[in-house]
């Protein structure tokens, strides 16, 4: 993701001596307060298994500091306004990429992966789909779909593909879609986005589904139907358009569960908590516990895969210009300074570490016998070779569980997959991985790219990382190779 040597192995790096020094009791230490400190929302959620994301407009990208923020802080990015149909297809038939491959190109600078919002939705929705004749809206969305995903093919992590297709009481909406095509429409637009990006996960997005009631149940309907039909579906998003006085949604943690039981991802795509204005530190403490709250909510979920603020700054949200007199919903304030709201995050994702025991049988009072700290052990690399290498590294351990981060470094030619192959000496087994697809048979593991980070130019490197499972021993794998 972000970073070739992640921070934390540096971090080892500089502690271990002065630990080694006394012993072996130093390596027990190493993996609690050490191992989670992280500097960045995304190293942070990166240690979790997960991705932090923001929304990302072009209209404020020659603002340094924003840029610089959206380019460092996160590791998803999401086009704020760019890939919206009135921005992509504002007439009939013509195409306009320009604004969301900016965005692209912001992401892949900055080792981002993005978010594609969106495909179908009743706003921001040009005036001509809505005024065809409904025998031709069909053609117009399939259209509409099969343009933009084929032209983003590849660069895409996840695809908001019907947005918002609820009203606030849970009726679908009767827009254009569905008067022409009725509930079909949904099914018709996955089914439609899948054959144009095999490789793009496939969401339906909406708010006020983070918790309980009759808009959540009918998202929960909706999927489980697609799901039982075949339809290609391989998430939901949760927006978590948060507002203090309305009060925090009901068994949020429990309703994301019951979406992931059904075989989904589930994601926080579009998070701010805004308040009436004037903030006030009673205020910012309500805050506060909303985010720890959304943060919590998608760690105890194995298959919530991250979170995305729908801003950088409250200069910049959508919010004051939405709701009246509310706002300060962010992370960073109007002057771009980090709130301490940002701090009560960072810590949050940095509390836990994925697997881990409870915090009452942690840190080990002695150290595992027989695995190494990872700061001590090297990373493995295999020889360079013409084609690709894999350096293996040992970013968090802790009874029972580990972390990994793969780098692969391309050689000298431009290529656009790779494959990584790796033997486990001590029974070892993945059990969730990111930035790439797996297969492990008996100790054999063989990682491939994800359909965002196959392309590598000569010279480039990628990684990837995985959480993985040990009973007692946690050696360096064997046979690591790249092709
Ligand atoms: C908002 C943008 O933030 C604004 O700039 C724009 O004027 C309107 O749309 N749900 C969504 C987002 O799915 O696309 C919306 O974004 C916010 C609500």
């Amino acid at each position: 993701m972000k970073r070739t040597t992640p921070r934390r192995l540096r971090l080892f790096a500089g502690i271990v001596a002065p630990l080694a020094a006394v012993g072996g009791f130093g390596m027990a230490l190493l993996a609690t307060p050490a191992a989670h400190a992280a500097t960045t929302l995304a190293s942070a959620a990166e240690g979790q298994g997960r991705y932090f994301g923001t929304a990302y407009a072009t209209a404020h990208a020659s603002d340094s500091t924003y840029a610089s923020i959206a380019g460092s802080q996160f590791d998803m990015i999401t086009p704020e306004n760019e890939m919206k149909w009135d921005t992509v297809e504002a007439s009939h038939g013509s195409f306009n990429y320009g604004p969301g491959d900016q965005v692209v190109s912001f992401a892949q600078s900055h080792n981002q992966r993005v978010r594609g919002h969106n495909l179908v939705w009743h706003s921001q929705l040009p005036g001509w789909v809505s005024s065809l004749p409904t025998n031709q809206v069909q053609a117009a969305m399939e259209s509409h779909i099969t343009a933009e995903v084929t032209h983003y093919k590849g660069k895409i992590y996840a695809w908001d593909v019907v947005n918002e297709p609820f009203d606030d009481s849970g009726n679908l909406r009767q827009d254009v879609f569905y008067q022409a095509m009725g509930t079909g429409y949904i099914a018709d637009a996955l089914r439609t986005a899948r054959a144009a990006d095999p490789d793009a996960k496939l969401y339906l997005n909406d708010y006020n589904i983070e918790g309980s009631g009759a808009k959540a149940d009918a998202m929960y309907s909706l999927v489980s139907s697609l799901k039982s039909q075949g339809v290609p579906i391989d998430g939901v998003g949760f927006e978590t358009h948060l507002a203090i006085q309305y009060g925090f949604p009901t068994g949020m943690q429990a309703n994301l569960q019951r979406f992931a039981n059904l075989g989904l991802d589930v994601a926080i795509t579009e998070l701010d908590v805004r308040m009436q204005l004037p903030e006030d530190s009673a205020k910012d403490a309500t805050q506060s516990t909303y985010y720890t709250n959304v943060i919590n909510a998608c760690l105890s979920v194995s298959r919530c895969v991250g979170w995305t603020v729908w801003g950088v700054s409250d200069n910049y949200s959508w919010v004051p210009n939405t709701f009246n007199g509310e706002g300060a919903a962010l992370l960073y304030n109007s002057s771009e300074q980090p709130k301490p709201v940002y701090t009560t995050v960072l810590n949050a994702l940095s509390a836990n570490p994925p697997s881990s025991p409870p915090p009452s049988s942690a840190p080990p009072s002695s150290p595992p016998p027989t695995s190494a700290p990872p700061s001590s052990a090297p990373p493995t690399s295999q020889p360079p070779v013409a084609g690709c290498s894999a350096t293996y590294s040992v970013v968090n351990q802790w009874p029972g569980g580990f972390q990994v981060t793969v780098t692969v470094q391309n050689g000298s030619t431009a290529r656009n997959s790779w494959t990584v192959t790796w033997t486990f000496p001590d029974g070892q087994t993945i059990s969730q991985l990111w930035n790439g697809t797996y297969t492990q048979s008996g100790s054999t593991v063989t990682a491939h790219n994800a359909s965002y980070n196959g392309s590598l130019a000569a010279n480039a490197s990628t990684t990837f990382g995985f959480l993985g499972t040990s009973t007692g021993s946690n050696g360096a794998p064997t046979s690591l190779t790249c092709q």
